[in-house]
């Protein structure tokens, strides 16, 4: 029991601690300088939840300093114990610096900055980074952390996954450019869909089909197949690959101002390769205003009603296309009717009293469907459908 409480605890430390890789930085940001190479220019950004010794990000920014035209770079850190996580080293080039100070190494943030061309070496970039202890750890909570958002125009940085929600109120509170990665899952949270709702938050260039590495503290312990697969990517060792990882932002670019192609009604339910789909066509929901449409690519191009989508539809995104309207969340409230207890009859004959017809949108059947779990109550029959979001072709104004 001692034991597992250990473990536990140990891997909800390293829960937090993920590093983002190099390649996936830069391509990234890449993506929004295509759209607009402008997109960083004259502006002071804030890399915090960062190590600056040794993280990609501040490599990133300080190595492309002047191709991105920044104006100022700043990069924050946390103190090590401060952190759930608490093995740790100090570098060498800290420990060699003249700023070293031994008390303040494990309880004390640091902030890295990069303005100007320190060396005269006729370049701004990474050897020009200046660097002292903060005041207090480097929570970016803290007072001194939050007057550094204060004076930057765009936060980027991949910030600890327990505090996602509240690191994107703390940005947006400020109204402040923003490039973080998170979890896909964190799309439904309702302190995170309302922004994604009024296009004050949308989903970066690295789409969900993307697999993202990660580093890991040394000897973290990895699913082996996500180690793999960060081999088989070409990362070898500490490493692990978050499938479910990916950038939100509410910095512009190309890919969300592409409209998707898509047929009209008639065509989908005569052409389209999913067979289900075909079988059974736009049902209704029987709990929500809307039809359901299963899969992204027979989003009819025809239908000027609510439609209930997969939630992946926000990597495909365009909002001179459509609208969103809603999500299938009860926090949402967006759901026409409460249904009394069901009975569940599993696809293997089990049947079990519940209420969990309320946690999605529901379609009512007319008779019992093959291989599939489904409800009744009464005589009625019903089935469940995936979380949906909610989204309308965009009239015309
Ligand atoms: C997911 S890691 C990412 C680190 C780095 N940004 C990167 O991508 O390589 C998040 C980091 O934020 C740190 N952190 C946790 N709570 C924090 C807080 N309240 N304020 C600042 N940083 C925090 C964690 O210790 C961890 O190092």
């Amino acid at each position: 029991m001692a034991n597992n409480t250990n473990l536990g605890a140990a891997k909800a430390a390293k829960n937090d601690e993920f590093y983002t890789q190099y390649a996936d930085i830069q391509k990234e940001v890449n993506a929004y300088l295509e759209y607009n190479p402008d997109t960083f220019r004259d502006k002071t950004v804030l890399l915090p939840c960062d190590d600056p010794e040794w993280s990609n990000f501040t490599r990133f920014f300080a190595q492309n300093f002047e191709r991105l035209g920044l104006k100022r770079l700043i990069s924050t850190s946390y103190a090590v114990e401060s952190k759930k996580y608490k093995d740790y080293q100090p570098t060498l080039f800290e420990t060699e610096s003249p700023w070293f100070d031994a008390d303040k190494t494990r309880i004390k943030g640091k902030i890295f900055e990069l303005t100007r061309d320190t060396n005269q070496n006729g370049r701004i970039d990474i050897d020009d980074l200046e660097w002292h202890y903060l005041e207090g750890d480097g929570d970016f909570r803290s007072k001194e952390v939050c007057q550094l958002r204060d004076e930057a125009d765009i936060i980027v940085t991949n910030p600890p996954f327990s505090l996602f929600r509240e690191f994107v109120d703390w940005i947006m509170e400020a109204e402040k450019g923003l490039l973080i990665i998170g979890n896909q899952n964190s799309i439904t949270y309702k302190e995170i869909f309302p922004f994604i709702m009024e296009n004050k938050l949308w989903l970066g260039v690295t789409g969900f089909s993307s697999d993202m590495v990660f580093g890991v503290p040394k000897g973290t312990d990895v699913d082996p197949k996500d180690k793999a697969k960060a081999a088989r990517l070409g990362y070898v060792g500490d490493f692990t690959r978050l499938g479910n990882s990916c950038w939100f932002t509410n910095l512009d670019h190309g890919r969300r101002h592409q409209p998707l192609q898509l047929m009209s009604m008639k065509d989908n339910l005569r052409y389209s390769r999913h067979k289900d789909f075909q079988a059974e066509g736009y049902l209704p929901y029987d709990n929500y205003d809307g039809i359901n449409v299963g899969y992204n690519d027979v989003i009819p191009n025809d239908y000027n009603g609510k439609m209930g989508v997969p939630i992946t539809f926000l990597d495909r995104y365009c909002p001179e296309q459509f609208e969103i309207v809603g999500i299938s969340k009860t926090w949402f409230g967006f759901a026409t009717k409460v249904y009394p207890e069901q009975l569940q009859h599993s696809k293997d004959g089990k049947v079990t009293r519940v209420t969990k017809l309320n946690d999605g949108p529901v379609i009512k059947l007319d008779t019992v469907p093959v291989g599939e779990t489904y409800y009744t109550i009464g005589e009625t029959l019903y089935k469940q459908e995936y979380a949906r979001i909610f989204i309308r072709k965009k009239q015309q104004s």
